[in-house]
């Protein structure tokens, strides 16, 4: 505890005093002087720049500036930069798109503030990215924050666009909040009273738990509670599907991974409750973990405590005869691919705030991407009714999937329940990389065959994932993967198994592509090796094979006509394909499609209510989660569109005290069906009279999918799908990629510019899928790297151009047409970098990364 001392600065302007035991200047802004601009994205490593404040007129971050350093210094954080600076800097930003979900984009504004001052119009491009290497951003692929910066150095003011209806690229809901760090994500939020919470991790993968002793760290001055798997009153069990995952290991239990929690601790203060989690102490009996999931199928030894085998799930398929065909094939080739562990580095780390209310009932704050699992998962926990517990929604800061299942949700909300005081629990990132589901690695056995004219006649697939020790939706993802095995292709003859194993590396589930992805590298590298062996070109090849409406695909399905949204996203990349060559540039082709929503035969129902207020304003209620990719947005422009109302009075409300919820927002599905329910309320409001203070309830539901393993021979397994192409060029004297053309079918652009950034995000994120992103682990089921910067993600000055070609062939029976954007995004881009790498050097890629210098020439 701290003795007094203090340590002395001005803020913005104004003399300030804090104590001198906070572990950096962050911490001391956040915790102690309430300054929650600067957000906490890694702290103590510096390496995502979200905490970059002015310390003496220079942008520095300040999660690795200790007090001494800054002794009499001046801060300046965005709370204190003069009201002109502040409102051109959130505009342009808000304006060009330059920010998504808006975790990284105080820090970048901080630093893009520092480099105008310095170098005023000379600011180009090139300089600023370069500038920009001290800052991750995990949702914009950069484009549009260098447009915002070459706009403000010319002296242009950009303003934003007011929202429109569906199909107007209207600027960002709240955009210019998030844009200087106004809006709050859980971390940022304070109550009265409120106690900090830390876990205690397992320090082994597979281990028997002997004994917890919590006597040391429960005598630490300031912690108010240390709790175990032995305090929980209900469910020790929770997940999503299947209720595999203990929230925390109980004595006599064992270990299944390194993101175990064996306890939570409270305190007064965050840093006291962190250091105080330390001091746990656990008797371990340690086992060997398994960690090879071929072995793990195959071995006898159960990976997961408490759990009969090691396959989570097998999903097969099969039609025609592929064996016999593969016989006769003029032409075919096999390849064993396998894919890599991929972190989702959201720059928001987990947090969770739970705050007991004085009647009795939990008000719980969480960034999840479905709430009301997180209600019903911590309600079983408790052994409480649903009713005594809601969950809010506060946007995140990104999650790409990660925040599907329940992080520390379960474990703050246990200590708030049992303290009877608010409890606040932020991960730090080494506990978020720990924790939740990644991308799974994939290995792949594919065959594939053809006539002599490149048409495709038979696919064999084997594919083993590594699901990690809990279900999560595991299961799901390699469901995905075996019913994309094909890509937008017609074969007529196929045989698909996908196997998820239980080992103890770290739990994989959802992430942006949800399997497809895997799969589809695989089919586009078998597609161009047999383009090459008939020597024909890659576009060439795609163009024989794509779906038509009325072909069969996958495990059966009958495609409709949205499908023509693949050959016209292969026709509208043409001829950037034709100049690219032309030019004498390597170039590679990736053709991809994802399904939107859950599918597989699940009832799913969106809703949403609109309000006429008598103040004039709209309220929109809907029950999707904004972790940047713009629901709000969408939910505005269609109450726009419906109801012919000023945009500047509506007001988007993510509602969780009402049954409007439709489970996870995932599988690109929230604009899809969130868009689909707020039409429809509108259209019950406009039949009621638009009257005020009238909740009208609308509804969108899909309701014909069927599973892939029902009798139906053509089941239609998914009610959408959104199709891309992507040409990857490749300068041959340097060696680097050059240009991105990426040409996406989303039915419906409700916003042509979010969709546009939307499409940025994903191939800046492919392509590091591609390249260089890697979430290894040892033969302990322990990752091996531990901090943002060693995963491999590409900054500012590695993304070369993209460009985006919008494609909108309406999606039947979808509102609007909508097919959703969020998925298909970096789907075709490792195969098309796999095909350019094959033209620039002559070498066949099957493993990812592919590990290449990406920088522009
Ligand atoms: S929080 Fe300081 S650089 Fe990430
Ligand atoms: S907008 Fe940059 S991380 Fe989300």
């Amino acid at each position: 505890m701290n003795d007094g001392r203090v340590s002395e600065f001005r803020l913005n302007g104004a003399p300030v005093r804090v104590r001198d035991d906070h572990p950096h200047l962050l911490a001391a802004l956040r915790e102690e002087l309430g300054v929650v601009s600067p957000k906490d994205g890694c702290s103590p490593s510096g390496q995502c720049g979200c905490c970059t404040v002015m310390v003496d007129g220079k942008a520095v971050v300040s999660c690795n500036l200790s007090l001494t350093k800054v002794e009499g210094a001046e801060i300046t954080t965005l709370e204190g930069f003069d009201d002109a600076t502040r409102d051109r800097m959130a505009r342009a930003f808000a304006a060009t798109g330059a920010l998504q979900c808006g975790f990284c984009t105080p820090g970048i504004v901080v630093r893009v503030a520092s480099l105008l001052e310095k170098k005023g119009a000379g600011l180009d491009r090139d300089t600023a990215a370069r500038h920009l290497g001290a800052h991750l951003c995990r949702c914009t692929g950069y484009v549009k924050i260098l447009d915002a910066v070459e706009l403000l150095a010319k002296g242009e003011e950009p303003q934003p666009t007011p929202l429109g209806g569906v199909g107007t690229s209207g600027t960002r809901y709240q955009g210019l909040e998030l844009a200087v760090g106004d809006k709050h994500y859980v971390d940022d939020l304070r109550v009265d009273g409120m106690l900090h919470a830390a876990l205690h991790l397992t320090a082994h993968a597979r281990a028997d738990i002997v004994a917890i002793d919590t006597t040391e760290a429960a005598a630490v001055p300031g912690v108010v509670g240390v709790f175990t798997a032995a305090d929980i009153p209900g469910t020790l069990r929770v997940g999503l599907i299947h209720k595999d995952w203990p929230v925390m290991i109980p004595v006599g239990g064992r270990t299944s991974y390194l993101g175990d929690v064996l306890a939570v601790v409270v305190a007064e203060d965050r840093e006291t409750a962190r250091r105080a989690a330390t001091l746990v102490e656990v008797d371990y009996a340690p086992l060997t973990p398994i960690t090879d999931p071929a072995f793990a199928v195959d071995g006898a030894d159960d990976a997961v405590w408490g759990l009969d085998g090691n396959v989570l799930s097998r999903s097969v398929y099969a039609r025609g005869d592929a064996d016999a065909e593969l016989a006769a094939c003029a032409r075919v080739v096999h390849e064993e691919f396998q894919t890599q562990r991929i972190e989702h580095a959201f720059l928001e780390p987990e947090s969770t705030l739970a705050v007991p209310l004085p009647d009795g009932r939990m008000h719980v704050y969480s960034g999840g991407q479905g709430v009301w699992d997180d209600r019903d998962q911590i309600c079983a926990m408790l052994d409480i009714d649903p009713s005594l517990v809601t969950v809010e929604l506060v946007s995140n800061g990104g999650a790409f999937g990660g925040k599907e299942d329940m992080s520390n949700q379960g474990q703050t909300a246990l200590a708030a329940w049992l303290l009877g005081r608010p409890v606040k629990c932020t991960l730090t990132r080494e506990q978020s990389f720990l924790m939740h589901a990644k991308r799974h690695p994939v290995h792949i056995s594919l065959t594939v065959g053809c006539d002599e004219n490149g048409n495709l006649r038979a696919l064999r697939a084997r594919m083993l994932g590594d699901s990690g020790p809990y279900a999560s939706v595991g299961m799901k993802v390699l469901e995905r993967a075996a019913g994309h095995a094909c890509g937008p292709y017609r074969i007529p003859n196929v045989d698909v198994e996908a196997v998820a194993a239980r080992t103890n590396n770290p739990v994989c589930g959802a992430f942006r592509g949800f399997g497809a992805n895997q799969a589809q590298f695989a089919m586009e590298g078998a597609l161009d090796r047999l383009a090459a062996e008939l020597g024909i070109s890659g576009w060439e090849i795609r163009l024989r094979n794509v779906v038509d409406p009325g072909d069969v695909w996958g495990p059966g399905q009958i495609m409709d006509d949205g499908c023509r949204g693949a050959r016209r996203c292969l026709e509208a990349v043409k001829p950037a394909y034709d100049a690219a060559q032309a030019a004498g540039k390597a170039v590679g082709l990736g053709l991809g499609l994802k399904n939107s929503g859950l599918g597989n035969g699940f009832l799913e129902i969106s809703r949403a209510v609109v309000r006429l207020e008598d103040d004039g304003t709209v309220e929109v209620r809907h029950c999707w989660t904004e972790m940047g990719q713009g629901v709000h947005t969408v939910a505005a422009q269609v109450a726009v569109e419906e109801l012919g109302v000023d945009p500047a009075n509506v007001r988007v409300v993510v509602d969780t005290t009402r049954e409007l919820g439709a489970g996870q927002t995932t599988g690109s599905r929230g604009t899809l069906m969130g868009a689909g329910a707020v039409a429809d309320a509108c259209r019950v409001a406009k039949e009621g009279g638009c009257r005020t203070g009238i909740d009208y309830l609308g509804e969108y539901r899909v309701d014909w999918t069927r599973s892939m393993d029902s009798d139906d021979e053509h089941p239609t397994i998914h009610s959408a799908f959104g199709y891309a192409a992507q040409l990857v060029v490749i300068d041959r004297d340097s060696g680097g990629i050059e240009r991105v053309v990426a040409a996406h079918d989303v039915g419906r652009a409700v916003n042509p510019a979010l969709c546009e950034n939307q499409v940025e995000g994903a191939v800046h994120m492919g392509l590091g899928y591609a390249l260089s992103e890697d979430f290894p682990t040892d033969t302990e089921g322990r990752p091996t790297v531990t901090t943002l910067r060693g995963l491999g993600i590409l900054r500012a000055k590695d993304v070369p151009a993209i460009d985006v070609i919008l494609v909108e062939e309406p999606q039947p029976r979808a509102p609007y047409g909508i097919k959703g954007v969020g998925e298909i995004g970096l789907v075709p881009t490792a195969g098309a970098v796999a095909a350019a790498l094959h033209d620039l050097d002559g070498e066949w890629r099957a493993t990812l990364p592919m590990r290449r210098e990406t920088r522009s020439p």
